[in-house]
């Protein structure tokens, strides 16, 4: 895991396929008051990968990380596969939270299409690679302003894929592919949520984050002008400070 700042908890968790590494502009302006933390999810970063990577199973991990961090309760949150994460851990152990970030997320679960396209994408990362995988999500991980005027990021999410194994990225589609529905479990939160959207998102279009904000009682909903999916890394001053202002107004 990484970690930065010291005093109240926020854990946040990564987008697939990626690691905590994409959490390091977020742990560079960590705000005052706040101690961050990102650990690599299941399947990704080094070490073994699992044989499998339930979201429920990364959100038990999440749990006994808090755990060995002597952590009771915090804020804790997750972009898109993150958020999925965030979601299981709200259905498992409502007690923990005592704030919520949901960025480029939904609730809902895979379409058919959807789990058509997870089944060929774990065809694909087991016969060519993570390599395959990064060309294939590349595209639509970042936003058009990202790839026509930030071409150092596609560099970098390129390295995070890459370095993850294709087991570990295999265990995780399947994961995907198989989440339940969480829509009900946001109905049950009450702590207050940040909601956070990508104006140039092609995976999670503004309008399912705008139905997700008004689904939750306490919610924020921030839309981020020349953001795509990984608006956290695409415009992380804008990303923190949206962050920053929330926590200092809630928690
Ligand atoms: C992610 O960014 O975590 C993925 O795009 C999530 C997904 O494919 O559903």
């Amino acid at each position: 895991y990484l970690e930065a700042g010291s005093g109240w908890p926020l854990v946040l968790l990564h987008a697939f396929p990626l690691t905590a590494d994409l959490w390091r502009p977020q742990l560079e302006r960590a705000p005052r008051g706040w101690r961050l933390l990102a650990p690599d999810l299941r399947g990704f970063g080094p070490g073994v990968p699992p044989t499998s990577a339930s979201l429920d199973e990364m959100a038990a991990d999440v749990e006994a990380f808090l755990d060995a961090m002597e952590i009771d309760k915090a804020v804790i949150g997750g972009l898109s596969m993150g958020g999925y994460v965030t979601m299981a851990l709200c259905r498992r152990a409502p007690a923990r939270f005592t704030g919520l970030l949901l960025a480029n997320t939904r609730p809902g679960p895979d379409s058919e299409d959807g789990r058509a396209a997870r089944n060929a994408m774990m065809a694909l990362v087991r016969t060519k690679g993570s390599r395959a995988v990064a060309d294939q999500m590349l595209p639509k991980l970042l936003g058009t302003t990202s790839q026509r005027a930030r071409p150092q990021l596609a560099t970098l999410v390129r390295r995070l894929i890459e370095g993850n194994s294709p087991d570990g990225i295999a265990a995780a589609i399947a994961g995907l592919r198989d989440r339940p529905d969480s829509t009900a479990v946001l109905q049950g939160v009450s702590v207050p949520a940040m909601v956070i959207a990508g104006e140039e998102d092609a995976i999670i279009p503004v309008s399912e984050s705008e139905a997700m904000a008004a689904a939750l009682a306490r919610s924020q909903l921030v839309i981020l002008p020349a953001a795509g999916h990984l608006s956290s890394l695409e415009v992380p001053d804008d990303f923190s400070e949206a962050l920053g202002t929330f926590l200092q107004a809630n928690l």
